[in-house]
Parts: C-alpha cells; structure tokens; sequence
C-alpha cells in the first residue's frame, strides 16, 4: 500500500525513533520535530507546539496526556504498531483527537512469533544453541527436551492474532482451547470455550497470551493462574508484559511450578528481570515479534496510509477512536 500526499505537509512530533525508511518517508511529506533527540524539549514546544497537528509515535513511545494536552492544535495521534495501551486514548477523545493504529499487517508474523517460542522454550532451542557454540557437543551430551507437538494450547484472546496463532498450533496437532470476553462466534467449533484464563490454565499445556495491554487485563496472569497451568505447564507471551505479574512468574519459574516460558515482551521493558537469565528454560527475545522487514515495511505503510489520508482529505484507514 502507497500512498502520496498532495495537501500541503503538516507539522508532526515524533516521539521517539521509528523504521528509518519510514522516519525518510516522514521527513519527505512532513515538517518532523524529532522530541528524542531534542536537547530542551520544552523549548521545543513552546517554539512548534502551536502549529503540531499529529504526533508519529509506537506502542513503545506512546503518548501521555501531558503531550496530547501540550498541543493545541493537535488532529491525531498516529502510532506504529498495533497495541496502544502507551497512548492516553481516554485524553485524546477528551481533545477530539483521532488515534490511528496498524493492525492486521503484523498478525502473521506475531503469530509466527508465539510458535517459535512454544517450540523454542520445551525443546530447548536457544540452551542448544549456546551449547553448539561454547564447543561443548564434542565432550558431552545435550539432554531430552519436551514435546510440544500434540499438546493442549490454551490461547488467551482469540483476536486476529490469537486465531492466527490456533491455525497455526493445529498443524502441530494440538487441540485449541481459548478464553475471551465472549465465545468467537466464527471460532471453529472445535476450539473449546473456556470461561476464565483459570479455567483454560488448568486445562492447557501452553498458555499462549495474545490480549491487548492496559489495565483490563493488567496482571491477568498471577500467581494462582501459573499454579493452574502447573510444573507440566508452559507460559508464551507475545502480547504486553504487563499482563503477567513477573514477579508471580520468576517465583513460579524458581520453584518449578510452571516448566517454562517464551517471552517476547516485559513488564519494565527493555528492562528483563535479571533472575531469568540464569534459567535455562525460559527463551527471551527483545519484543521481536512483528520484527520482520516485510511485516514493518508493510506497518509503515500503513501508518502512512492513515497519515496522509488524514492530512490529505480527512480520511484514515484504521482509525482507534
Ligand atoms: C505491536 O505492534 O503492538 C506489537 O507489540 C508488535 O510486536
């Protein structure tokens, strides 16, 4: 998807950096004030904070009341990324202020994401790895894994992304179960419907996250949810860290009541509780998991889709509020 901007550009804050290819974009159609970088950012709002109408941000930067409400004259809030839980939806309707999003491009790759890690954690990928290269393999053997093929897969939020990921699991021979706020009605019917995330853990062999961040579903996996899922059981998380209470889960992972984890994301990222890095059972990644060229080539696209449709003739393609 491309699109060109025929209106006149528009002043824009960027809150934090972005895909440089699409930092260039930005720069092309737009007067960019990079926020980041600037040495007074104040300054820099008394000087070009009347005349910003949009803010180019991430799920990483997001955008805090203070800034929505610094900017007078600002439209939208543009974010690359699906998840918007860093942004202050509540002010920015408040101001009348649009929030655009990039869902949908980046739920094959996500999902991509929590398979390799189902895979990667039991069978212990990443540990086999290090072994390999810390020439070990000539002197000694690498010890079993698990078997994740034909195991129970519990996914919490069957959104595009948790349905994406059932697809996929189910070519692994492993029956889905799911919770949700309420039973998907195009959700083949033998997916089975679990009441709560207690439930479903009790019941699964992974418990794989894939709901949005924010404070509804904020440490929705706690202490008794890991004891649910049990020493047989495995935690994957792509969805936010702030929906595991990671200090539940070191506690669990310590005392062996869960088996082990896959974990794209942190609750104090890229902070990562420093008592996982001794275990070798649990796989972390650096909140990859869209981290594909063609994935956020395809996300800055339509970023820009909704930029400049916005700027252009008051339209926007994937419009949060
Ligand atoms: C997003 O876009 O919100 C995801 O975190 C990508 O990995």
């Amino acid at each position: 998807m491309t699109s060109t901007l025929t209106a006149p550009a528009a002043d824009l804050l960027m809150v934090g950096p972005l895909l440089p290819e699409l930092t260039a974009d930005l720069e092309s159609r737009y007067r960019v004030h990079r926020w980041w970088e600037s040495p007074d950012p104040a300054a820099l709002l008394r000087e070009h904070g009347p005349a910003i109408r949009g803010i180019a941000t991430s799920g990483r930067f997001g955008a805090p009341r203070s800034l929505i409400d610094a900017l007078p004259a600002l439209e939208g809030v543009f974010s690359f990324g699906v998840g918007y839980d860093t942004i202050d939806v509540a002010a920015a309707q408040a101001r009348n202020v649009l929030v655009t999003n990039t869902p949908g491009v980046l739920d094959a790759c996500v999902a991509d994401t929590a398979l390799a890690l189902m895979l990667a954690a039991p069978r212990r990928l990443a540990e086999a790895d290090r072994f390999v290269r810390a020439g070990r393999w000539p002197q000694e053997g690498f010890g079993l894994g698990t078997r994740m093929s034909g195991k129970r897969c519990g996914i919490v939020g069957l959104g595009n992304i948790g349905l994406q990921i059932a697809r996929r699991a189910e070519a692994f021979d492993m029956p889905i179960l799911y919770t949700s706020r309420k039973p998907r009605a195009d959700a083949p019917a033998r997916y089975q419907y679990c009441a709560d995330v207690l439930e479903l853990a009790a019941q699964s062999d992974f418990l794989v996250l894939a709901v949005p961040g924010g404070a509804a579903t904020r440490h929705l996996v706690n202490a008794a949810v890991l004891d649910a899922l049990g020493p047989q059981g495995w935690l994957i998380n792509i969805a936010r860290g702030s929906v595991v209470d990671e200090t539940a889960l070191v506690a669990a992972l310590r005392d062996g009541r869960i088996a082990g984890a896959g974990l794209d994301v942190f609750e104090h990222e890229p902070a990562t509780p420093p008592a996982l890095n001794g275990m070798d059972n649990v796989v972390m990644l650096p909140h990859i998991a869209s981290g594909t060229h063609e994935t956020r080539r395809a996300m800055a696209d339509l970023m820009l889709a909704n930029l400049d449709g916005w700027f252009r003739d008051g339209t926007t393609v994937t419009r949060v509020v």
